[in-house]
């Protein structure tokens, strides 16, 4: 196989598991990859710090730009508007592909950072800055580009759907919860990001550009966080049929006879009937009505570390094909060549 260089921009609890799991499955990703993926190294502010992960020492630098240049395939997971966004165009420049989580950055200068990628032939990944291991970039992109998309309602933020979920189904105190999401690590390192609504309209934001091929900036998007709702607001709304939910709602819509988009991010009322109801703890899901495909919901762990690693690691699979076919796209893979086992009519019991 052809190397690639990969570079690691952060090693908080994304980044360290991206590593980790980067050395634990090299050769399953390279199989898939086309191409031998060698972590050339982790670019941090303190080499010192503590990490999620026990990870070799030797791969840690301070030294962010070297990092960059010597590389294919750069990882940026620091988050954070600088330095994350002149490291991804210095990465761009030097002709390596993108692969980022960066939801702030891509809410705000996504455009920059496409262009710059689109003058060099480089392309920029980015399935883990909305809703974590849920692929769901990919689906808008690609799987939907044939269709209308015309609502897109979602749970983007982990967080605050584990504090709204545990003050309606134990009544438990806004200020305990939010400490529990902090120490699971599922909240921002500010975690008014998470009850403010900031981090929901950012991801927002990324997935209406994309349902509705529109840029969309992030401050076209209506915000209102969970700070304000209380325990009997919840009792209230059980009573009637309905939880509490922090819904980003994009959708297309007719003003006065010109198509137009509405994004906004509320803590809304969900009835109990509606899937979006079930869903628990710090799971995000994704429900998207398209004219022709109808409803479909993409569900799965919004936030976490391991998981959201998870769809970092497919960006950096696709980051490779691209790269080794000189920017086209390549087909699956199929070396794995794993038996196939015939399966009848079987009743299984889950
Ligand atoms: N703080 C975010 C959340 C992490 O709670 O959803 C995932 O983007």
């Amino acid at each position: 196989y052809r190397r690639l260089r990969v570079a690691l921009l952060g090693a908080g609890a994304v980044g360290s598991q991206v590593a980790d799991l980067l050395l634990r499955h090299g050769d399953e990703l390279a199989d898939r990859a086309g191409a031998s993926l060698e972590l050339a190294g982790i670019a941090v502010r303190d080499v010192d710090a503590p990490r999620d992960v026990d990870l070799p020492r030797e791969l840690f630098t301070t030294d962010a730009e070297s990092l960059i240049l010597g590389s294919d395939i750069v990882i940026e997971l620091m988050g954070g508007i600088e330095p994350a966004r002149t490291s991804i165009l210095q990465a761009i420049g030097s002709g390596a592909d993108v692969v980022t989580a960066n939801k702030a950055l891509l809410a705000t200068h996504g455009p920059e950072l496409f262009e710059a990628a689109d003058r060099v032939g480089a392309s920029v990944h980015y399935e883990a800055a909305a809703a974590g291991a849920i692929p769901i970039i990919r689906p808008l992109r690609d799987s939907l580009a044939g269709d209308r998309i015309v609502r897109i309602m979602g749970i983007v933020n982990g967080t605050t759907n584990y504090i709204l979920d545990r003050m309606d189904t134990e009544g438990a105190d806004f200020a305990d919860v939010l400490a529990d999401a902090q120490r699971l690590g599922y909240a921002e390192a500010d975690p008014t990001a998470d009850v403010e609504g900031y981090d929901a309209a950012q991801k927002a934001a990324i997935l209406a550009s994309l349902a509705f091929h529109t840029a969309v900036p992030l401050d076209a998007v209506y915000r209102e966080g969970i700070t304000t709702v209380t325990a009997s607001m919840i009792e209230e709304a059980r009573a009637a049929g309905f939880v509490i939910k922090l819904l980003a709602v994009c959708e297309r819509l007719d003003v006065d006879g010109t198509e137009s988009i509405s994004v906004r991010v509320y803590p809304a009322l969900v009835p109990h009937s509606h899937p979006l109801a079930s869903v628990h703890g710090a799971n995000n899901a994704v429900f998207v009505e398209a004219e022709a495909a109808g409803s479909l919901m993409f569900y799965g762990a919004g936030a976490g570390g391991v998981q959201t690693a998870s769809a970092v690691l497919g960006d950096v699979v696709s980051a490779a094909r691209r790269h080794i076919a000189g920017g086209v796209g390549v087909g699956e893979s199929t070396r794995a060549n794993l038996p196939v086992v015939p399966i009848g009519h079987v009743t299984t019991r889950y």
